[in-house]
């Protein structure tokens, strides 16, 4: 690493020899760090980021008064706002995180051009790591190598059980947040959420494990748009060296009141000056810093470039959306017309059977109609005789086959031609077969009437004397 810039002379302070302080930065403003990278002394630089990067492409931050997440939570009627991220919350109520996880998802944001400094500084060979406390992978879009990146409190990218720890497909769970559902592990019933960290939650092993090695090599730490609020990541800003410059872009100064934490007004008097601050937009510190090392038009060309990109791959997720909706669209139309046919084909069964049941009431009602008349209009002796006698003689004995042996179509025949005729709606033809059908009956039923006597009697009924 490069010595440090230091000042000559020896200072007294208070009658004390103090060792002179030694000048990291030339002062604590942004050109100060931009003069730094230009003498080439950052070499493995880190960045740290927070919600504020974010802000820029739409989606809330967390602490800002008024506009932060945490201010417009009371829907969600939370014991405290970061109860939503909290994991023994979440184990009793779910909803709160899904519902709020349906408004992070990512998919609908695109990078802001702040995020586009990682990629130019990996570009240059400059960047050592990318640590960042967002969900939104916005950092992956930018086309950042994995390696460059650690997402210290997690993403949507990969999913698991809470119980048995069981990787789910992401895309399953982002639909059941799509659908305002809470998705539940297939294999053991529990709960499953998106890997991010929550408060009570390890963070991954990835970010200790590199952290460890990183922060002792940075050569110059640019922490941008985040509070510092939240342990462990907040630490992170103590753990480079005394002669690693480090700057803040943010809306508001942060990380001071942390012992080793950032000393912008030269507060702690530490030995080294080191700490730079500007305040104000990410985009607008970022371009600033990009402009003073006149990396600005490339930076800007990283930006449009990539917002091509994204607007290319929204046309595609759109396209390929729209045709999987027309695909759907095909295979609804078809099960409907299946069902209607289904449906017709019931409902002419059904009417089938209906004119069927209509026809054996019709038949039923007849005939009482018909055994009443009889009932009343025959006396026992005149009953008629079955048979015409034939001339001049008279038939002894049984006679060779009474007319209830005719064949005479049966009930189920005439019901059947009465609801074919029903159904045909001939209604003609239907009251010819209404008069046919009082015939048979009449015969039938005065065969019932032989037939009966013939069974009483065991003789066949003496034809009226004429
Ligand atoms: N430019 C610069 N600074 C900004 C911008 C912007 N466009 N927008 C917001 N800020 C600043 C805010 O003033 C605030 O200081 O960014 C900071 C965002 O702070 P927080 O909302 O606390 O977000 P963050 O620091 O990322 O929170 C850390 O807290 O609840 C947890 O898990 C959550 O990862 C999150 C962690």
């Amino acid at each position: 690493m490069a010595s440090p810039r230091s000042s000559a002379k020896t200072r007294l302070q208070k009658g004390k020899i103090v060792e002179p302080r030694v000048h990291i930065l030339k002062d604590g403003s942004l050109s100060a760090v931009a003069e730094y990278i230009k003498e080439g002394k950052a070499k493995n630089i880190i960045v740290m980021s927070g919600a504020g990067i974010s802000t820029a492409a739409g989606i809330k931050d967390f602490r800002s008064p008024g506009t932060g997440l945490y201010d417009d939570l009371e829907k969600y009627n939370l014991p405290y706002p970061e109860a939503v991220f909290d994991i023994s919350f979440f184990k009793d109520n779910p909803s709160p995180f899904f519902r709020l996880a349906k408004e992070l998802l990512p998919g609908r944001y695109r990078p802001t051009f702040t995020h586009y400094l990682l990629p130019l500084l990996a570009r240059k060979g400059l960047l050592l790591r990318s640590y960042t406390q967002n969900i939104d992978m916005l950092e992956r879009l930018t086309g950042l190598d994995d390696e460059l990146l650690v997402e210290a409190h997690g993403s949507f990218a990969t999913s698991q059980c809470i119980k048995c720890e069981v990787v789910t497909d992401s895309k399953w769970v982002r639909k059941h947040i799509l659908k305002s559902s809470i998705p539940y592990c297939e294999t053991c019933g529990g709960l499953v959420k998106p890997t991010i960290t929550f408060f009570g939650e390890d963070l991954p092993a990835r970010f200790g494990r590199l952290a460890l090695q990183d922060f002792k090599k940075c050569d110059l730490l640019i922490v941008l748009g985040t509070s510092l609020q939240v342990e462990p990541f907040n630490r992170l800003i103590t753990r480079v060296g005394p002669e690693c410059p480090r700057l803040l872009i943010n809306r508001e100064k942060a990380g001071e009141e942390m012992h080793g934490g950032f000393d912008f007004d030269d507060k702690w008097k530490y030995p080294t000056v080191r700490d730079a601050v500007f305040l104000g937009n990410c985009d607008d510190g970022v371009r600033e810093l990009a402009k003073l090392c006149g990396w600005e038009g490339e930076l800007q060309a990283m930006f449009e470039a990539g917002n091509i990109e994204m607007q290319i791959a929204e046309e595609m997720e759109a396209l390929s959306l729209a045709a999987e909706l027309e695909e759907a669209v095909a295979v609804a139309n078809e099960a409907e017309k299946e069902a209607e046919e289904e449906a017709e084909e019931k409902a002419e069964k059904e009417a089938k059977k209906g004119a069927r049941k209509e026809a054996k009431k019709e038949i039923e009602k007849e005939t009482k109609r018909e055994a009443k008349k009889e009932a009343v209009a025959v006396e026992p002796e005149t009953k008629r005789p079955l048979q015409k006698k034939e001339e001049g003689k008279e038939k002894e004995g049984r006679q060779k086959e009474t007319p209830a042996e005719k064949d005479v179509p049966s009930e189920d025949d005439v019901v059947q031609q009465l609801s074919e005729r029903l159904l045909s709606t001939d209604l003609n033809a239907a009251s010819e077969t209404f008069t046919a059908a009082d015939e048979i009956l009449a015969v039938s039923t005065e065969s019932v009437v032989v037939v009966t006597t013939i069974v009483d009697t065991k003789e066949a009924p003496k034809p009226a004397q004429v």
